[in-house]
């Protein structure tokens, strides 16, 4: 028998150069809000299909604009439509991107629509053209301040108050400026000057308009490291070196580099191998020395109490939002729930390894009370051999033992990460 005669398949036109990117961006995003993943993670995968790094680039920025701007985007396209669109609907997945990009990106708005088009069809792709269309000649425009997801602004609004919402919606609008810490906070002026930056406190340079980090003048020598300035100041908090520090949850190693370069005898323990890759190389190129360790606290057990201990724990990272805007879609309740009770297990096991007379610092980049003043005050009630330590200062206006670092602070020159850190001394 003959097999049924086929009509040969139609050719089909060649993708618009660039719509892989767009597909890519749309995977990434379909990965933070469907699957909760975060968006660094995610990038493997959804950018695999793609040949080089410019484009991962492209791709990763304009998923994390998006991001930035999503309750924004929301707001335009469902003004442009009377159709409801659902909130995983591909057309408005479609439209997000091409508006991220013509708004927030500066993209020519032909450019956007026509790598974006490709990836609806039929109906959808009419709806698309036609609400795009629409934004277009009304001249949309985003607001300067961004509007930040529901979720996030009722839970910090009812902890911090108007003030720091209205910074953090401000700082939501851009990523922040490079932050260096210095192995010689002695030579913070030189550094500065030669790295065309300014500081805010000794052993920290910031860089405004940065080239790529392995291009900045002194990367090979190692004399610095990309930190957050308030990432800075848990290390800072444990005083002057003297003896033997267990970095617990250490890896990619940014306080490991600056505790080693203070002085201290450093064993850094994390549990996850990509990262304790990372925190090697950062050592090998700073030429820093310190033990590392792969293990799980909650199960390892140090040979010998140490000096001091520093907890920087696994959390919601709510404070990293200004680098990582994903924090701001999957930092949900029950996660930071979790993270909570985590930290609380890794701070009753760590507490013991601290020698009397030894100093405990518990950090977290959270902005979540749960996981920094809750914890801290549960971590007194719950152990009497532990006390606040005294106040002190670690910088010019900044004292311990309990610092807590909101957006707002160094506002004008250019923010920080929200961090809790505490100071414990054992009796
Ligand atoms: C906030 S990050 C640490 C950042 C690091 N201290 C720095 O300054 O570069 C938290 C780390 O905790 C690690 N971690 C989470 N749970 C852990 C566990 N049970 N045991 C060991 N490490 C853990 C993660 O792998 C992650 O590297």
């Amino acid at each position: 028998m003959r097999p049924p005669s086929r009509s040969p398949a139609r050719p089909q036109p060649p993708e618009p150069l660039g719509t892989a990117t767009r597909r890519a961006s749309l995977r990434l995003l379909d990965a933070v809000l469907r699957r909760g993943e975060a968006l660094e993670a995610a990038l493997p995968a959804a950018t695999r299909a793609l040949h080089g790094g410019p484009d991962r680039g492209l791709a990763h920025a304009i998923a994390a604009e998006t991001l930035r701007r999503l309750p924004d985007l929301d707001r335009l396209i469902d003004s442009a439509t009377r159709l409801p669109l659902a909130p995983d609907a591909k057309a408005r997945g479609a439209l997000r991107i091409a508006l991220a990009q013509v708004l927030g990106l500066g993209t020519p708005p032909h450019a956007a629509i026509a790598t974006v088009l490709p990836l609806v069809d039929g109906g959808p792709r009419k709806l698309v053209h036609g609400v795009f269309g629409t934004l277009m000649r009304s001249e949309a425009t985003l607001p300067r301040v961004p509007t930040p997801p529901a979720e996030v602004a009722e839970r910090w609004g009812e902890a911090w108050g108007g003030a720091m919402l209205g910074a953090a919606a401000a700082a939501i609008a851009a990523p922040p400026p490079l932050d260096l810490s210095l192995a010689d906070p002695a030579a913070t002026d030189s550094w500065a000057q030669r790295l065309g930056g300014t500081s805010l406190l000794p052993g920290h340079v910031r860089l405004h308009d940065p080239a790529p980090v392995p291009e900045l003048p002194g990367y090979a020598d190692g004399g610095w490291w990309v930190q957050d300035v308030a990432a800075s100041l848990p290390v800072r908090l444990l005083g002057p070196a003297q003896g033997a520090a267990l970095d617990l949850c250490a890896a990619p190693g940014g306080k490991t580099c600056q505790l080693a370069a203070a002085g201290w005898q450093v064993t850094a323990i994390d549990q996850s191998a990509p990262r304790l890759d990372r925190l090697r190389a950062n050592l090998a190129r700073t030429g820093l020395t310190a033990e590392v360790v792969q293990a799980d606290i909650l199960a390892w057990v140090p040979p010998a109490p140490a000096d001091a201990v520093l907890i920087d724990a696994p959390c919601s990272a709510t404070g990293i939002f200004r680098r990582h805007p994903d924090v701001l879609y999957r930092a949900h309740p029950r996660l930071i729930a979790d993270m909570a009770g985590l930290q609380a297990r890794i701070l009753s096991r760590a507490a013991d390894w601290v020698r009397p007379g030894g100093r405990l610092v518990y950090a977290t980049c959270s902005l979540e009370p749960a996981e920094g003043e809750t914890q801290l005050e549960a971590f007194l009630a719950a152990r009497p051999d532990y006390r606040l330590a005294d106040p002190h200062e670690i910088a010019p206006g900044l004292s311990g033992p309990v610092i807590r670092t909101l957006p707002g602070r160094w506002a004008a020159e250019g923010g920080c990460d929200g961090f809790f850190m505490a100071a414990l001394d054992r009796r």
